[in-house]
């Protein structure tokens, strides 16, 4: 079968063919999905205008291929494996049938609160069964789903809210993170303030906190549950049809909701979770990102879900109620497959060996790591003292955009090579650009990265905006996808990622526009004008380090308190993710004579490399340059 390759020789074999003949190849690979109806065209597509059409005429419902297609022979077998917060409560299996009697009721709940094919749903839980029966439930009946990461602060939801025009919120009372409780539906209540599009709030008990319950608008999810048949019958979509809108931030201060359709999403998911990781039957597959970032819902959910795996779901954080409480999942779930950040490994590596050690890690077959690139002290520490040197390891780049894993190696098949993401998945053609637009062939060079030729799971626009879709990621190589990211390729053709080119920074694994940032900043009353780039940190990866410029009436201020009231802005406005490690006020910053600030520099500076700043000669205020450096923080 076309679906999975077993060696090294087959990647290689498959991967020149799917680069010949990509429609025969993706049209194989589709083949061993369900359809209600075969497409009659595998691919059109227009880069210059991001036009992309996969599967044509092919009809289907996701959620048929994730849950429905596996009773006939996994009815017992565990879909979700729900790790609670606290491990003095109890684990829940929920079974493939379970899962589908469950997705099939909340399905109908949705309808009957007037949700109908195409309809927004915003949804903003944390990581319990209800998240992901939710999002299920959203695809059965064709709404798209929204999800925001339950850290985000009130504004931002209701940008993202307001943006797609949401008719229905799903949320919760409030969520457990490790010892706090987080009082999501206040949260909520004060976003929708500024969201008359929303009618209707269904309310998922989990924490038992005191809620203000809005009569008419706000509705107890589990009576409304009680009462909802278990008879479904899933929305027949075309294949592209959009399942849903996951935002990212960017290069100004607007969101950007992605937009996934059905057909290429499934596709992609389904053949990236099953070749990249080689899944067999019996594996238990972990990957500790929240659903609301893509990894959830590309391998927690869909990508798992539809090759039948056991995929675990977990409420808390690594540290509570200790720093072996991933350590200790494993051994007590015997999990096989463990996906996460190179954050949290680093933070946990930090700690001492003995919390590893002391639980059997023996279950685990293979390592994935996601978000950031991955230094390689961590590489060497997972692969050491949690794989003991006999997991491979895989280095997994994607993107919210790319909709699913793009540059990995394959377990076990590709020889693995610390910090380098190695080759591309088939179908997927990467190069390497320079500045001036020209491609960068051979060994050993460093570009940026762009893809080639379209791949099933690509995003199809921004919601409501695709000419910003078209000016983000097609105008800048015309022809070409471009990432936003730099990348590095060794001799034999293996890449390594080195980092975003552009003004967005990756925090612990969290994709962060400066640009949001910087507004929420400048909305303070003493500030005049900020910029922010980001640093290496040891955990973190970056963190971030802010320039701020005060107005007159903020410079006799006190300082500290200063700093304090801005990073609460941020929190207000985006969510404490997104807060400052150093603030620096300045009297001016390094700008162009077209005005355009100068983050090199910058960069530079907050690294604490003042070496070589290269050419300034274009500033406008050279010497400002020496002045932010004596006033370094
Ligand atoms: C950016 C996308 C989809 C993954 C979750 C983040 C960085 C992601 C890697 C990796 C080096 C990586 C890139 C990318 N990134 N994975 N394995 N090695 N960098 O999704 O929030 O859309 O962020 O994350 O810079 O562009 P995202």
């Amino acid at each position: 079968m076309a679906y999975t390759i077993h060696d090294l020789e087959d990647y290689f074999k498959l991967y020149r063919r799917s680069i010949r003949t990509p429609r025969k190849f993706w049209g194989e690979i589709a083949d061993n999905f369900s359809w209600n109806q075969k497409w009659d065209n595998v691919l059109d597509f227009n880069m210059t205008e991001a036009k992309f059409s996969w599967f044509e005429g092919g009809k289907l419902n996701i959620t048929e291929n994730a849950i429905d297609r596996h009773l006939v022979n996994r009815s017992k077998k565990t879909a979700i494996l729900f790790e609670p917060n606290d491990p003095n409560e109890k684990a829940q299996h929920i079974t493939y049938e379970e899962l589908h009697l469950r997705v099939c009721k909340m399905a109908n709940v949705l309808k009957e609160q007037g949700i109908t094919k195409g309809d927004r749903v915003c949804i903003y839980l944390p990581m319990i069964p209800e998240l992901a029966i939710s999002v299920l439930a959203c695809a059965r009946i064709g709404a798209i789903h929204s999800v925001v990461f339950a850290g985000f602060s009130a504004s931002a939801i209701a940008a993202r809210i307001l943006d797609s025009d949401c008719k229905l919120v799903i949320t919760a009372d409030g969520g457990f993170r490790g010892n706090k409780t987080i009082d999501l539906k206040s949260i909520v209540d004060e976003a929708l303030v500024k969201c008359p599009c929303v009618d209707k709030v269904l309310l998922v008990k989990r924490t038992n906190t005191p809620i203000n319950f809005q009569d008419g608008r706000d509705y107890w999810m589990e009576e409304l549950l009680e009462n909802s048949s278990i008879n479904n019958t899933p929305e027949i979509m075309d294949a592209e049809d959009t399942l849903f809108i996951l935002y990212t931030s960017g290069s100004t201060g607007k969101p950007k909701g992605m937009v996934h359709t059905t057909a290429g999403y499934m596709v992609y998911t389904g053949y990236t979770f099953k070749n990249v990781f080689q899944y067999q039957e019996q594996d238990i597959f972990w990957c500790t990102a929240d659903i609301g970032w893509i990894t959830g819902h590309s391998y927690i959910l869909y990508g798992a879900l539809l090759n039948g795996a056991t995929t675990v779901l977990f409420e808390g954080v690594p540290s509570y109620p200790d720093f072996g409480r991933f350590w200790e999942i494993i051994d007590k779930h015997k999990i096989t497959h463990l996906y996460t950040a190179p954050t949290a490994i680093r933070s946990l590596a930090k700690e001492n060996i003995e919390w590893v050690e002391k639980y059997n890690l023996s279950s685990l077959k293979i390592l994935g790591s996601v978000g950031e690139p991955i230094n390689e002290e961590a590489w060497h520490w997972y692969d050491n003292h949690v794989g003991k040197k006999k997991c491979p390891i895989v280095d997994t780049w994607w993107q919210t955009e790319t909709g699913g894993i793009l540059i990995s190696p394959l377990a076990g098949i590709t020889p693995t090579k610390p910090t380098y993401a190695t080759l591309p998945i088939p179908g997927v053609q990467p190069l390497l650009m320079d500045d001036k637009g020209n491609e960068i062939e051979g060994e050993q060079v460093t570009g940026n990265l762009c893809i080639n030729f379209p791949w099933p799971g690509i995003a199809r626009t921004i919601w409501g905006d695709h000419e910003r879709y078209i000016d983000t990621y097609f105008k800048a190589y015309p022809g070409k996808y471009f990432t936003g990211d730099g990348a590095f390729r060794d001799e034999v053709g293996y890449y390594r990622i080195t980092g975003r080119v552009d003004d967005v920074v990756i925090v612990s694994g969290h994709n962060l526009g400066t640009a949001p940032i910087e507004d929420a900043i400048n909305e303070h009353p003493a500030v005049a004008e900020s910029a922010l780039v980001g640093f290496p940190h040891e955990i973190k990866g970056n963190a971030l380090y802010g320039f701020i410029i005060l107005k007159e009436s903020g410079e006799n201020r006190d300082h500290n308190n200063l700093r304090q009231e801005i990073n609460k802005l941020i929190s207000d406005h985006i969510g404490p993710i997104a807060k400052l490690d150093k603030i620096q006020f300045v009297d001016g910053l390094p700008k162009t004579r077209s005005g355009k600030i100068m983050r090199r520099i910058l960069r530079k500076i907050s690294e604490g490399d003042f070496s070589n700043f290269g050419d300034t000669s274009t500033l406008l205020n050279p010497e400002i340059v020496d002045e932010i450096v004596k006033g370094k923080v």
